[in-house]
């Protein structure tokens, strides 16, 4: 059967290797549910006031049980980049299965602070594009608020604009509001 990061006329397979700038080697795959520990252990060492931006406690071991229960390919597609046996980033990409946004798919990476700078965001943000295609969505969507800068470089270097400010939209983990951007990246011709 087709992996799901299979493209139209050109098969795209997992896991594949990919050299990061520091000549490392990560492997990027598909999460499965034997990775339970090694994410909650990835997800620790993601600083707390980044946590903010995710959207679970993903520091408790049954939101990560839950993930590795319902997984779901065909709605959420989650992919990791792996390095000798520990992984250091997680990308995923959310799709509604009905109605007026189903041709809208929300993107989301995290990548661990010690591999950070080194081209995995940029990697997994590539593949997730790819999948995008294939999946057949029309808009990707990023919401992200003004300080994850190196998040908005990130998304904008591969063609995601500007599309609203909600603002004081979201709080912090100290119930500080923040402006909610939402930038979006159109995969096919208006
Ligand atoms: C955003 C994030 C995923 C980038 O991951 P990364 O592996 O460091 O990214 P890369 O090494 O592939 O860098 C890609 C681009 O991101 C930008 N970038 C990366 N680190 C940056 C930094 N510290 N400051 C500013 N821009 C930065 C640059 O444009 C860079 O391109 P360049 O290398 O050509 O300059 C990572 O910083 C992260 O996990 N942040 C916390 C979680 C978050 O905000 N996620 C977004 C929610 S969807």
């Amino acid at each position: 059967m087709a992996e799901p990061g299979e493209r139209r006329g050109r098969p795209k397979t997992f896991p594949r290797r990919i050299a990061l700038k520091d000549g490392r080697v990560a492997t990027i795959r598909l999460m499965v549910k034997k990775d339970k520990d090694k994410l909650l252990r990835f997800f620790r060492g993601i600083p707390e006031e980044e946590r903010m931006f995710l959207r679970d406690d993903v520091t408790k071991p049954e939101t990560i049980e839950a993930w590795a229960r319902d997984l779901d390919y065909s709605t959420i597609l989650p992919i990791v980049a792996e390095i000798e046996g520990r992984i250091v980033a997680d990308a995923t990409l959310h799709r509604r299965p009905y109605g007026w946004m189903q041709h809208v798919a929300e993107v989301r990476i995290v990548v661990d602070p010690t591999f950070r700078g080194k081209g995995l965001g940029h990697a997994l943000l590539a593949e997730i594009l790819d999948i995008a295609g294939t999946w057949g969505m029309e808009i990707l969507v990023s919401e992200l608020t003004p300080e994850q800068k190196p998040a908005i470089k990130l998304v904008k270097s591969v063609g995601f604009k500007r599309e609203a400010t909600l603002r004081r939209h979201v709080k912090d983990l100290i119930g500080t509001p923040r402006d909610l951007l939402v930038l979006t990246r159109r995969l096919t011709q208006e």
